[in-house]
């Protein structure tokens, strides 16, 4: 194969993402972004190509986009507490939840992470933990990136007690890794102390970003996994696609938040729409 340019273009109509583009480097997320980018690229070359065919009909036993999106709220809906979500397993279960249009679905392009997600209007807590300063960079830049969308407030792991969780507010957990493996110095008091206090966290909802480099790769983002396990073992519930930024790579931590974040809102959305909907 042809080799591809920095951006994924090949030839006219033949792009590449992921591994095949980068090297054999970077987890799920990382490659979400990266697919993000060279949809975002497809989308630019296609603007000038003037209006596109209709794609094909669906058959009876297919399932469209909004189909996949029900499905997908389905799980996330029934999933048990610390869990994101309890997989349909049968091809009868998910072809019932495809075809549930009962289920509202929040707008398309929201629900892909354009910046339009509120989050439903649910507030924000960005909760960040850090050693030398990155991780309250991005969690700053995220009330930024977030104002006018959320009331969003941002606070440090080291000035903060478990019973300052607010089940009210979505939880953004913003945390690197130090030492070996372990969460920044200021962050690990907060985690001693939920591990000893154990509060009843079952009506928190959280999303976590690990900051690491997968240079440290047994330990690679270990300090955001400590404090995402803390907050599972009281029962709060993480949704989301769990975000982690690799210092040692090419994304910029910020871009890659917004993506992240983007995300997480638009699932939150749903996820506020879908028992709206049913009621
Ligand atoms: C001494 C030291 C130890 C580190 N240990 C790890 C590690 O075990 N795992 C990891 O993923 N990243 C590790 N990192 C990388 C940092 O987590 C990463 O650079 C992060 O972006 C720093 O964010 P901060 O400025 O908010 O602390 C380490 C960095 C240093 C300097």
């Amino acid at each position: 194969m042809a080799a591809a340019s920095a951006d994924g273009r090949i030839e006219p109509g033949l792009y590449v993402a992921g591994w095949l583009r980068r090297g054999g480097r970077g987890t799920i997320p990382d490659q979400r972004t990266d697919a993000r980018a060279l949809a975002a690229t497809v989308a630019a070359d296609l603007a000038g190509v003037g209006s596109p065919r209709p794609g094909l009909e669906l058959s009876a036993s297919e399932v469209g986009f909004d189909g996949w999106r029900r499905i997908d709220m389905r799980e996330q809906l029934g999933a048990a507490p610390g869990r994101t979500r309890a997989k349909l397993r049968t091809h009868e279960d998910l072809l019932a939840a495809a075809r549930d249009t009962a289920m509202a679905l929040p707008d398309a392009d929201r629900a892909q992470g354009a910046s339009a997600a509120d989050g439903g209007g649910q507030p924000v807590t960005v909760l960040f933990g850090t050693e030398s300063g990155g991780a309250e960079l991005v969690a700053d830049d995220l009330r930024t990136y977030l104002a006018g969308r959320a009331d969003v407030e941002v606070r440090d792991l080291a000035e903060t007690e478990p019973d300052q969780l607010d089940p009210a507010r979505l939880h953004l957990i913003v945390c690197s890794t130090y030492g070996d493996g372990e969460a920044p110095t200021a962050a690990r008091p907060f985690l001693a102390s939920i591990s000893r206090a154990r509060p009843d966290l079952s009506e928190l909802r959280y999303a976590v970003f690990g900051m690491g480099d997968q240079s440290y790769a047994r330990t690679y983002s270990r300090g955001s996994e400590l404090v995402d396990e803390a907050l599972a073992a009281c029962g709060a519930r993480r949704i989301g696609e769990y975000g982690r930024h690799d210092a040692g790579g090419p994304m910029d931590a910020v871009e890659s938040a917004h993506d992240w974040v983007d995300g997480v809102l638009a699932e939150t959305e749903a996820l506020l729409a879908g028992p709206r909907a049913q009621a």
